[in-house]
């Protein structure tokens, strides 16, 4: 189990943060590929981003990361750790925390309570001494309340702890996700989606949030996106799908450029002109929700 790491190394160099490689993966759903021998790697401490037109295989690929779908070849390595060998649960233990495409949240609970079920298995105390309220629970729940304020803060959530989620803005909701997966601590964090339907304003405080979740924490991000606008600015480096095949691998100027890529985006139909801006991103997103791909099923939530 992963300690609590509140404490941050300034430097950014943290010995619990190791590389994730993909190696030659490929998941098939009967006779449709959804990813054909892919590899890449994350390297600690960076922000990686999948990108690539929809059914590229984006989310299919986070469902291997994070133990929801098993590989049909290959392997995810996790420094020594072979995450396609591990459940769900298991891979959360080793701090790697996921958001879904589609809202995956406790709507009737506040945004504190859906913060604190991120913190769970960081609670020594554990559910019976927390309802005696023995001294180190009432002295655990304090500390993890303050940590859940601090994240809270940190997304700009600091003002709707007491809000029950279901009543928040889509905006919102979608930082309340970001939020309860940094709660749970992770040395990785898996980003499904984070501003499909947010407007220019809110997906730019997105995109400096997950700035600054990796400098303050020094924590790898790997974020999919369908568009390719928002993370060119922020990513370190980009790996792009197309229809389960990686078509490109490297820093954001170099995917940019690639015949390949610019290909795979025009011939896609999803824009006439190439450029993807967030309010068009918004209309292919709750086109997206409506096929419902499994993503957000709450069953494959650690
Ligand atoms: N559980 C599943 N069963 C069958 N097909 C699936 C399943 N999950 C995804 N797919 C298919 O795999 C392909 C890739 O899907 P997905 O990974 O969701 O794409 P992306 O996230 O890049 O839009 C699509 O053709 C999708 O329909
Ligand atoms: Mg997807």
């Amino acid at each position: 189990m992963t300690a609590d790491t509140s404490t941050v190394d300034t430097s950014g160099l943290r010995s619990d943060v190791v590389p994730l490689q993909v190696r030659d993966v490929s998941v098939r759903f009967g006779a449709l590929s959804a990813l054909s021998h892919v590899s890449f790697t994350v390297e600690p401490g960076s922000i990686h981003a999948i990108i690539g037109p929809n059914g590229a295989g984006k989310s299919t690929m986070f469902n291997v990361m994070s133990g929801v779908y098993p590989a049909t070849e290959g392997e995810v390595r996790f420094g020594d750790r072979v995450l396609t060998s591990m459940q769900p649960y298991q891979i959360a233990e080793l701090g790697i925390a996921r958001t879904f495409q589609n809202i995956a949240l406790s709507d009737s609970q506040t945004v504190a309570e859906n913060l604190m079920l991120g913190r769970h298995h960081l609670t020594r105390a554990g559910f019976v001494s927390s309802g005696l309220r023995l001294p180190r629970a009432t002295r655990e729940g304090r500390r993890h309340g303050e940590r859940v304020r601090e994240i809270a803060d940190f997304m700009e959530l600091g003002d709707k702890l007491e809000t029950p989620v279901g009543v928040l803005s889509y905006g919102d909701q979608k930082r309340v996700e970001v939020a309860r997966a940094l709660a749970t601590e992770p040395t990785v964090l898996l980003l499904d989606e984070p501003v499909a339907g947010m407007n220019t304003e809110e997906t730019r405080r997105v995109a400096a949030s997950v700035l600054e979740i990796r400098s303050a924490l020094g924590i790898s991000v790997i974020l999919v996106e369908h568009d390719m606008g928002m993370v060119m600015g922020i990513a370190d480096r980009v790996t792009v799908l197309d229809f389960g095949r990686l078509i490109a691998d490297g820093t954001p100027a170099e995917v940019q450029s690639d015949p390949e890529v610019i290909r795979a985006y025009l011939g896609s139909g999803d824009e006439d002109d190439g450029d993807h801006t967030g309010g068009e991103q918004a209309a292919e997103a709750d086109h997206e929700a409506g096929a419902g791909t499994g993503a957000g099923s709450p069953g494959g939530r650690p």
